[in-house]
């Protein structure tokens, strides 16, 4: 009797690196020529907490590239989404967006990041500044029941050149409004702010220009912040969280992080 295994000629597990999982696309949305979101399977083994980021690779190729991607689902979803730019000659975006349904990617099992509600201190607000694809970990935090639950009022701010640049906010907020199990939080908590910078819409500014004028605060019906107040979480460019941080500091915000958790934090949006 013959015990030796068969050649494996599909060898598709030998082709999957260590600490990777592969997972199967089941959605792809194109939002503008530079914008997309995409869905995939979620094997149970991927574990992280609502604003992390985890290495996402594509097979093909002798050593798959990978980059940092926010994951924008919930931690209760049965799949993981993301968004991401789509930069012509970037070594990893240029082939992703190209991704179909039934296509496979390579995600890192380990996931990381400081936009996380555990490297906040309690207060009553829960500020979210985003800028461009910096909306990414706030989409999923905007949807985990422990935000609503930690805080009374939560203001997601995105701002984005143009106004096509914000549909994936209004999209991931609309989600959060209908869903069955944080529905009704979102709708009595949360609060969405979009503004643009280089195309007239309903809000024109920087987010630390509206904040500096208070239009943000006229805007919302509130006062301005406090660190005795709010917590803010931060993620754009580095440009913007450079700014973001010493405007904080004059107000008197300190940074946090997972060793000592303080009044903001910031994360840098990943793929550029
Ligand atoms: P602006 O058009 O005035 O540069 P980008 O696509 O360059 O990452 O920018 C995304 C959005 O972030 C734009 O609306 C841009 O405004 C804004 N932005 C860029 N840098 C800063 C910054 N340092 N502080 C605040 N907002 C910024």
């Amino acid at each position: 009797m013959n015990l030796k295994p068969l050649p494996n000629t599909k060898s598709d597990s030998l082709d999957i690196p260590n600490g990777v999982v592969r997972e199967t696309i089941t959605h792809v949305k194109h939002y503008t020529d530079r914008l997309f979101a995409f869905r995939c399977s979620r094997s149970p083994a991927l574990r992280f907490r609502a604003g992390e980021f985890v290495m996402i690779g594509l097979p093909g190729g002798s050593k798959p590239i990978f980059r940092a991607y926010s994951i924008t689902s919930p931690t209760w979803d049965e799949e993981l989404e993301f968004y991401s730019i789509k930069v012509p000659d970037g070594p990893l975006t240029s082939r992703l967006q190209k991704i179909k349904i039934g296509d496979f990617i390579f995600i890192r099992k380990k996931a990381a990041g400081t936009v996380v509600l555990d490297t906040l201190t309690p207060a009553k607000n829960l500020y979210m500044l985003s800028t461009g694809t910096g909306i990414a970990p706030f989409a999923s935090l905007i949807r985990e029941p422990e935000t609503y639950e930690k805080f009374e009022r939560v203001i997601l701010t995105h701002t984005c050149r143009l106004k096509s640049e914000l549909d994936y906010g209004f999209d991931v907020v609309n989600t959060a409004h209908n869903d069955p199990l944080v529905g009704e939080l979102a709708k009595a908590k949360l609060q969405h702010i979009a503004t643009t910078t280089r195309e007239n819409s309903a809000i024109n500014g920087r987010i630390t220009t509206l904040i500096e004028s208070n239009r943000l605060f006229e805007e919302l019906n509130c006062p301005s912040i406090t660190p005795i107040n709010d917590r803010i979480m931060v993620c754009g460019s580095m440009e913007f969280l450079k700014d973001s941080k010493i405007l904080l500091a004059n107000l008197g915000f300190d940074e946090g992080s997972h060793r000592k958790p303080s009044s903001f934090v910031v994360e840098r949006a990943f793929v550029d």
